[in-house]
Formats: structure tokens, C-alpha cells, sequence
């Protein structure tokens, strides 16, 4: 048993493995990432390769403590938080892309790769791992496996859980479950794999991953359209899925509350990119050619105009037009610099529901408080709405718990999800026992239980700690 933070160190150090090991003290300097409740551990490890993650994994379960795995730290839900006693396992000098394979289109990274190193890396044989989001630069896989991440092209190319065809993981007794599976079709028994995809880190400690790639489109443009609700961005989003000869790649919406906010903080000039209109869309077109992506986008707006009742459009003339639409809808930190901690959710809402789901949510969270305006926008090619309130948080527990009413009630019964893309982490454990079928959570707590009887790892995230 390892008692005071100096023996620990000094252990974890002598264990003569390949990784480096920090203290408590050394972390304190350290950018701790999106939530400032990281970097909370009494030490940090950050192994080079899978055999130095089991060993310290074994050395945690000889030791009895508890090991909270991170990646990019871009976590929104507080699935990376620690605190002392505890000891964080940084994948992030595992961020090497082993192998791509142009011709079966897989790549072997291991898990502490960010998106963006294997987008670029994908790009150079024209392929792509088809998925999107915004914090590609620092994300990882192994953390984008752990939550499930989902992000722009989810709605063509599914989620995480979609796109990995095999992976390596380390179990809480330092055994390696290791399926790098590299093909499509596999329906040998249970697919194990998908246990440790949104497991958070409960269930193993991810560590290289097998994953699709897909072929990318030459080139592409992106416009910015002012309409009067989802549903006629749904329209658009119709058009442009059937067309023959371009992909499309995004169609985020915005409401107009979160677009203003977004602008004025950017400090764009007025009149920059056109704002006046209930709702904004973004839309990326991929096509052969720059040319042919601006012409279909065009086109295709001209053609629906009256029949989606477009309010206004713009559709991007240079790179760097296109940059000012996507920095107004993905530099979403800036909201909180205008609220300190605002309550945000993360909800999926199924099938075309979204303009009655988006109104009923206002006229609620009004009631609760007439000072309530959310901030609404998201992936809505598939449904995925972030909602962020605009207030300073945390609030009180039963103010919280009537803001979750509002936004959660019905959405499980109607087929949509309390958790789209974020995971449940350290914030939405309540959410998750209240919202979540309870035969699903007494099979999910046998599985913690079955893998992790000791609760060694990531201890007290998704599940409360009463269970
Ligand atoms: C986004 C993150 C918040 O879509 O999921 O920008
Ligand atoms: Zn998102």
C-alpha cells in the first residue's frame, strides 16, 4: 500500500517501464485542458507503449489505487477529472500512426494520435477517417472511442462506434484484450470491442485502435443560409444528400441566440456574414473541384429558395470567408467567456422534431426563470442539439434537476438520448439513473462489476457512487 505522494512517485518511477511519470506538484503548472478538475491526481504516467500501460495498471491493482485514463482532455462531461490518491494514465505519448493501408483503407493508430494527425496523415493517400469535430486538434482517438464522439459527418458516416473495425485495450487486472480486428465483416460471437466504446474509461484503458477510412472529395465550399426553422434546413439537407457528383460533408444549425453571441465575441463587423434570420445553417459540399462545389451549393440554394423560404445566404468566394462561417459555429469555448460555467447538454432528438423540441424547451426553461434564453445549435443532420443556458453555473441541485426536466422529459420514450456525443462522465451520472432504462443499468453495472470488481478504474464516473 502506497500511503504519501513522494513513495508513490518514487514507486511508479522504479517500476523501470517505458513512460514518464510526473507528481502532484509538477502537475499544478500544467495546462489541465477543458475542465480544471483534471489535473486533480497525486501523480501522472504517461506510458510510451501498451506493455508500460498494464504494468502500470498492475501496479494499481498490487496497490489498490484507482487510475483515470485521459487523452486530449477536451472531455465535456468530467470523464477525465481525478483527485488525489489517484493516478492519471496520459495516453499521450502513444500518438503514433502505425500503419495505413491505402488499398484495404484501414489505419492502425494508437490512441493517443489526435484527429486531426490522422486526418492529415489519411489526406496524403485522398482518404479520410470520416469523422469530424471541433476540437480535432487536441482530441484523441483513444478518448473520441471512450465517449463514443460523434461530431459533423455522424449523420453520413456514423459515430466512433461506427467507424473502428478492431481494438486494444488494457483490463483492470494488466490483461491485454486485443481484437485488431482490421476487417468489416466479423460475426464471430460477442463483439467485444464495442464494451470499451462509450465505456469512458470504466471497462480498460484503450491503447491502439483500427480504424476505417474513407475516400475524401478533391475539394469543397461552404455557405452560410438564413432560414426561418430546422425543418427547412431539413429540406436542404434532403436536397444536397440526393444529389449525384457531390458529398456533403456538414450541415450544422444554429439558432439565431447562439449565431449573435458567437459574432459579437468573434468582433466580426457587422454585416460580415448575414445573421438576420431565425435560423443559421452551415453547409460543406464536397465535389471533384472548388468550382463544381460552389456551383452545386448555388444551385441547389437557388432552386429551393422559395420552396425552403431561404431568408438570406452567402455562399463562401475565398478560404478565408469559409473559415469565418465555421469559426462562428465551432469556437463555442467563447460562450464561456460571457457565462462563467453555463449549464450545457448535449440531447438527440429523433426524427424531424427539432423546431417542436427547440419551442417547447424555450417556453420551460422560461418558466423556470422568464431570464432564460438558451443557446441552441448542433448537428442537425442528425438530430444532436447542444443547449447552453445563459447563466453562470453550477446552479443549485433542484434548479438543475428542473432545467434537466425540461430538456430530458420524453426524449428516451420518443427514441432520442439525454447523451448524444458528450458521454455521461462525472456531470450527467444523475441524468444517467434517471433517464436510462434500469434493466440497462443493472446489465451495465454486472459488466463494470465483471471487469473492474475493485473499481479500479476511472471510479465514480457514468455510474453514481452509490451503485
Ligand atoms: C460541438 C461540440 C460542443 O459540436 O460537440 O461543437
Ligand atoms: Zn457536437
Amino acid at each position: 500500500m502506497v500511503t504519501d505522494e513522494k513513495t508513490l512517485v518514487d514507486a511508479l518511477r522504479g517500476l523501470g517501464c517505458n513512460a514518464a511519470v510526473w507528481g502532484h506538484a509538477e502537475l499544478s503548472h500544467r495546462d489541465p485542458g477543458f475542465d480544471e478538475r483534471n489535473f486533480g491526481a497525486s501523480a501522472l504516467v504517461r506510458p510510451a507503449d501498451t506493455a508500460a500501460v498494464a504494468a502500470l495498471v498492475k501496479f494499481c491493482a498490487d496497490n489498490n489505487v484507482s487510475l483515470v485514463p485521459q487523452g486530449g482532455r477536451t472531455g465535456l462531461t468530467g470523464a477525465a477529472t481525478s483527485h488525489v490518491g489517484q493516478i492519471i494514465c496520459d495516453l499521450g505519448a502513444m500518438n503514433r500512426i502505425e500503419e495505413i493501408d491505402p488499398f484495404a483503407r484501414v489505419a492502425i493508430v494508437q490512441a493517443g494520435t489526435t484527429l486531426a494527425t490522422l486526418q492529415n496523415a489519411a489526406l496524403a493517400d485522398g482518404l479520410d477517417p470520416g469523422i469530424d469535430l471541433a476540437a480535432r486538434g487536441s482530441c484523441t482517438i483513444g478518448g473520441m472511442v471512450s465517449t463514443n464522439a460523434g461530431g459533423i459527418m455522424a449523420f453520413r458516416n456514423g459515430t466512433m462506434r461506427h467507424r473502428i473495425l478492431g481494438l486494444e485495450a488494457v483490463l483492470p487486472d494488466g490483461r491485454i484484450f486485443s481484437d485488431l480486428t482490421r476487417v468489416l465483416k466479423t460475426s464471430a460471437g460477442y463483439d467485444l470491442k464495442h464494451l470499451f466504446v462509450g465505456a469512458e474509461g470504466t471497462l480498460g484503458i484503450v491503447t491502439r485502435v483500427a480504424m476505417r477510412l474513407d475516400p475524401v472529395a478533391g475539394a469543397s465550399a461552404t455557405a452560410l443560409v438564413g432560414i426561418n426553422d430546422a425543418a427547412a434546413a431539413q429540406r436542404l439537407v434532403r436536397h444536397f444528400l440526393g444529389q449525384t457528383g457531390t458529398s456533403l460533408r456538414a450541415a450544422e444549425i444554429m439558432w439565431r441566440g447562439f449565431a449573435v453571441a458567437m459574432n459579437k465575441m468573434l468582433g466580426f463587423a457587422p454585416g460580415q456574414l448575414p445573421l438576420d434570420a431565425p435560423c443559421l445553417l452551415v453547409l460543406e459540399l464536397g465535389a471533384d473541384t472548388v468550382d463544381a462545389a460552389t456551383t452545386a451549393l448555388e444551385e441547389g440554394l437557388a432552386a429551393l429558395w422559395e420552396e425552403a423560404g431561404i431568408v438570406d445566404g452567402l455562399v463562401a468566394t475565398s478560404l478565408q470567408q469559409a473559415r469565418a462561417i465555421w469559426r462562428l459555429r465551432e469556437e463555442t469555448e467563447l460562450i464561456e467567456r460571457i457565462h462563467k460555467l453555463p449549464p450545457s447538454f448535449d440531447v438527440s432528438v429523433p426524427g424531424g422534431n427539432l423546431d417542436a423540441y427547440v419551442c417547447a424547451i424555450e417556453a420551460g426553461l422560461k418558466s423556470i426563470d422568464p431570464s432564460y434564453a438558451p443557446y441552441v445549435f448542433g448537428h442537425l443532420a442528425d438530430g444532436n442539439l447542444h443547449i447552453s443556458i445563459n447563466c453562470d453555473g453550477p446552479l443549485p441541485h433542484d434548479r438543475h434537476l428542473a432545467i434537466e426536466d425540461v430538456l430530458y422529459v420524453g426524449l428516451a420514450e420518443s427514441g432520442g438520448s439525454f447523451s448524444a456525443e458528450h458521454g455521461v462522465g462525472l456531470d450527467k451520472r444523475e441524468a444517467y439513473e434517471r433517464h436510462v432504462d434500469p434493466v440497462k443499468r443493472e446489465l451495465a453495472s454486472a459488466i463494470k462489476a465483471l471487469l473492474d470488481p475493485r473499481d479500479l478504474l476511472n471510479p465514480g464516473k457514468i455510474f453514481s457512487p452509490s451503485v
